[in-house]
């Protein structure tokens, strides 16, 4: 599955593409770049990035659970599993740089 969302291909195979293009690309861009109106005004960062990437699994199970500055917090609207998913999503980002 990690493959079929770095190979851009039909997102019916893949929840968590679904679950990040509702909750996330508003602000982090489809690609994760934060190259978004929102990402700009918040300052986001690359989620490709080694910041980011660099980061342990629970970091960003954690980040994505409970926000971050504006990131608002997905407590009670996201599953542990749609949680963990969305790591494996942002891990498969296709690296920009
Ligand atoms: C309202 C805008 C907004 C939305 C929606 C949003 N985020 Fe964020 N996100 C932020 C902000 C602000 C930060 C903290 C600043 C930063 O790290 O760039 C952040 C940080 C993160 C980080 C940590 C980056 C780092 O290097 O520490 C991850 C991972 C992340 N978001 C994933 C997601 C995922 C997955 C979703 C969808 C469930 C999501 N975000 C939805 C605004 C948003």
């Amino acid at each position: 599955m990690i493959f079929a969302i770095a190979a851009g291909l039909p997102l019916a195979a893949a929840p968590a593409a679904d679950l990040y293009k509702t909750k996330c690309t508003m602000c982090h861009g489809t690609d994760g770049s934060g190259n978004t109106p929102m990402g700009k005004k918040l300052g986001l960062r690359d989620l490709r990035a080694q910041t980011t990437q660099g980061q342990s699994d629970p970091q960003l199970l954690a980040v994505i659970e409970n926000g971050k500055d504006k990131m608002p917090s997905q407590k009670g609207r996201l599953s542990k599993d749609e949680v963990k998913q969305l790591v494996t999503f942002v891990r498969g980002l296709p690296k920009g740089r």
